[in-house]
């Protein structure tokens, strides 16, 4: 097990980029195995959550050829061009690989079975066994048909139109996915909007996709050709460095090329509402993708209320708007955020454990936390849990703390973001 040592540092200056999406890097690999024909991909994440998709996909008979550091060219062999691996499929620590590739295998002539690490095979996948089972699909998993390993035999599946209990891009695109094979409409309505980059990049293919407030519904397709796609920076990787410039006295930073989907880029409106001073500037589209550069400058922030609706905008950012809160005048109250018990750690109670070891002030709750503001953060040993956000989250803190920090266990960052340290480093 590594650890890194992050000392405290005032004033960030400079201009970044960040790696590119990993949820839409999983997802245009997944569709370019999909469509007949080439589909060449720019500013991919080559990171372990999405290289875990294309040994999948390579398993599955589809070749996978890397043209740079960050291209590659996916060589699409139809809808029916996967053929049955022939061992078990290793997802490794990524959840969107395993839900969104069993929406895939569901529709397949053939069994597969679906593993991965000892926090993704602690991951509720009922959520997404159950609608496809209704479309048809033959579904077991361990612990009562809810946690990995998961057994697969597909077939033809039919139409469902399915009220998701849960705000969660990964049902949604599990079951979009499995409606390419189905003989009609498949529909997705949710209880609250999640990141919609499936239903966008079904779109910027050209197939029959659409989104209506709630509800998002796919056609079923035969066939559907290669494209070119630029894979737009992850808002999710820069909230590192967004909440390290508000927080560090001193600092004003630019970040180019940076995905700002408003399904996806909540924190942006929070931490403005907040009082965050976040500009954005040359705003464009990428690739069916809303894209911007943002110049972050240290900034006054206040407490503030989030409830159930905010929270799926912003679901993957909380760890890191914890550390915001603590330095924000006033309390903050986060509640109807209970999905963040299932991610990568249960990040309640992990970013309340490492935050308080630091010497923040922080009440965990069933769904949510209470933070008291204005809090001065000591430092000190700091443990990841396995949980990249978790790691990422205690080095910034490390800038804003008096005596630094030393973060445990820091490989699993690995998963979605190798480059953290060199780029926080180079401010
Ligand atoms: C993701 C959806 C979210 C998010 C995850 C990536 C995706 O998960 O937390 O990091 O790529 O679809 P849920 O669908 O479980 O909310």
């Amino acid at each position: 097990m590594s650890s890194i040592n992050i000392s405290p540092k005032k004033g960030l200056h400079g201009t970044i980029r960040v790696p590119g999406d990993k949820s839409i890097s999983h997802r245009i690999a997944m569709l370019g195995a999909l469509a007949k024909g080439e589909t060449r991909v720019e500013g991919f994440l080559m990171a372990e959550d999405c290289l875990s998709t294309l040994k999948i996909l390579d398993s599955l008979g589809i070749r996978i050829e890397k043209t740079g550091a960050e291209s590659l060219v996916v060589h699409g062999k139809g809808m029916d061009g996967l053929h049955e691996p022939d061992n078990c499929l290793d997802a490794g620590n990524s959840g969107t690989t395993i839900r969104l590739i069993s929406g895939i295998l569901a529709a397949q002539p053939f069994f597969t079975v679906l593993t991965g690490d000892a926090s993704l095979r602690k991951r509720p996948m009922g959520r997404i066994i159950k609608p496809l089972c209704h479309m048809g699909a033959r579904i077991w998993a361990r612990a009562g048909d809810s946690l990995p390993p998961i057994a697969i035999k597909g077939g033809r599946l039919k139409p469902i139109s399915y009220q998701s209990p849960h705000a969660s891009a990964q049902v949604k695109s599990a079951i979009l996915l499995a409606g390419l094979w189905a003989d009609g409409r498949c529909d997705v309505k949710e209880p609250d909007l999640s990141r919609d980059h499936t239903e966008r990049m079904l779109r910027f293919f050209g197939l029959p996709c659409r989104s209506e407030n709630l509800t998002a519904s796919v056609e079923g397709v035969r066939e559907f050709s290669g494209c070119s796609y630029k894979v737009p920076g992850d808002f999710s990787a820069a909230a590192f460095f967004i909440v390290a410039a508000l927080i560090s006295k001193g600092s004003d930073i630019v970040i180019k090329g940076l995905g700002i989907n408003p399904t996806r880029a909540g924190l942006l409106e929070i931490l403005q509402r907040m009082g965050g001073r976040i500009e954005i500037l040359d705003e464009r589209m990428e690739s069916g993708e809303p894209v911007a550069d943002l110049r972050c400058i240290s900034s006054g922030l206040r407490g503030i209320n989030i409830t159930g609706e905010d929270v799926p905008r912003m679901i993957d950012e909380f760890p890191v708007f914890f550390l915001a809160a603590t330095q924000a005048e006033g309390d903050t109250l986060i509640r109807g955020a209970y999905e963040l018990r299932v991610k990568e750690s249960d990040r309640i109670a992990t970013m309340a454990a490492e935050l308080r070891n630091i010497g923040a002030d922080v009440e965990e709750m069933e769904d949510g936390m209470l933070i008291r503001g204005g809090m001065r953060l000591k430092g000190g040993l700091c443990s990841s849990h396995g949980d990249h956000r978790v790691a990422m989250t205690m080095a910034v803190a490390g800038l804003i703390s008096e005596e630094g920090v030393v973060v445990e266990d820091w490989e699993c960052v690995n998963t979605s973001f190798p480059d953290f340290l060199s780029i926080l480093q180079s401010f």
